[in-house]
């Protein structure tokens, strides 16, 4: 079963936040504290609901599924669900986004559980940064936690590195020659304008794409690939004799809307058509007033025909109009 919306992209793609709270405070994810709403526990979805959901997405169509939150890890049982997740006939691959923090002892129970594909946040390799990033002094749990995916057989492991300038701009070069060493993916974000604790406006902090780019040496442009369903929105190249390759996810100077292929669910049951949608189509109060499952595949199927052609954020001065933070929504 094939799911096309209303502009021919075929739409394959789910990615689950299971929790909007997280273990790490990273600035430009999250506000501070006082300016955070997290969901209410009855409003969060169990694990058998999610899974009714996801059963429904993948009947109408979906063939991946991302898990994400917040932290994902940091919700008791994420490992028994991703196990629930990769029993669903007809699913053909489930990934996990991470931060890091806890990767090195669920590895393995996350491999076991059928998971094959890792996200990881990493934004510096300098302990004093992660911390003034993060909130916490992480970096050694988080680097363990790469090596453990690692040495298990995950694979891809992509690392995603948001930079900001005057925060961690200059250690782009290093990240990138990280490839030469290790089979990662390093992928360089440029910042999205959400809400976050910064304190500093969006357009200060952020970096296009094409002078991240110039902060690496020997890289030759011209090489560097479309982004395509295999690479996700990142478009790739491989540095001189390097093992991992260097990625590039520009969400404003190339935004990748004309070939998005994704649909969100939150943690408390709402589809979201686009990252920065501003309306959201509740599946929680037909699922919890006993819907059949084929009324939950009709309104993922409906919900696809309201994907809208692409985010309007370059027409806005860079200004996001989601309701949700990034936190909630699982990037
Ligand atoms: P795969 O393609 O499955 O590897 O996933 P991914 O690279 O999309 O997942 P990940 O969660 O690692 O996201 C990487 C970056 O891309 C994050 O900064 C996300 O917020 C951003 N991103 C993911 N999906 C979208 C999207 O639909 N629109 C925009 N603008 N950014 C996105
Ligand atoms: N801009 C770009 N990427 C972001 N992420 C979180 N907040 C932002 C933002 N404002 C990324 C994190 C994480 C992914 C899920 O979303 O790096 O890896």
């Amino acid at each position: 079963m094939n799911l096309v919306d209303s502009y021919g992209r075929k739409v394959d793609y789910l990615r689950i936040s299971i929790t909007d709270t997280c273990n790490l405070n990273c600035t430009y994810c999250s506000p501070p504290f006082s300016g955070r709403a997290h969901l209410q526990r009855a409003e969060i979805l169990s694990y058998e609901e999610l899974t009714i959901l996801a059963e429904s997405a993948v009947a109408a169509g979906i063939s991946k599924i991302r898990i994400t939150g917040g932290e994902p890890l940091v919700r008791r049982g994420a490992v028994d669900f991703c196990r629930m997740l990769s029993g669903i006939d007809g699913l053909a691959d489930l990934s996990l986004t991470t931060n890091g923090i806890r990767l090195a002892e669920l590895a393995g129970p996350l491999f076991d559980a059928g998971v094959r594909r890792l996200n990881v946040s990493l934004d510096t390799l300098r302990r004093d940064r992660f911390a003034t990033i993060t909130g916490r002094d992480g970096l050694d749990r988080v680097l363990a936690g790469i090596g453990r995916a690692e040495a298990i057989g995950f694979d891809p492991i992509k690392i995603n590195t948001v930079v900001m300038r005057g925060v961690n701009h200059d250690e782009v070069a290093e990240l990138a020659g990280w490839t030469c060493k290790k089979p990662y993916q390093v992928r360089f974000i440029e910042l999205m304008p959400f809400q976050n604790g910064t304190g500093t406006p969006h357009r200060e902090l952020y970096m296009p794409i094409r002078e991240i780019m110039s902060l690496i040496p020997g890289i030759n442009c011209s090489r560097i690939g479309q982004a395509d369903t295999s690479s996700g929105p990142a478009r790739l190249c491989v540095l001189p004799g390097a093992i991992g390759k260097v990625g590039f996810i520009a969400p404003l100077s190339w935004h990748f809307c004309g070939s998005c292929n994704r649909l969100r669910l939150t943690a408390d049951g709402k589809i979201r058509t686009c990252l920065f949608s501003q309306t959201e189509i509740d599946l929680k109060t037909p699922l919890r007033n006993g819907a059949a499952k084929k009324e939950l595949i009709d309104i993922f199927r409906d919900a696809v025909q309201t994907k809208s052609q692409g985010h309007r954020l370059n027409e806005n001065a860079f200004q996001c109009s989601s309701k949700r933070g990034m936190y909630a929504i699982g990037g």
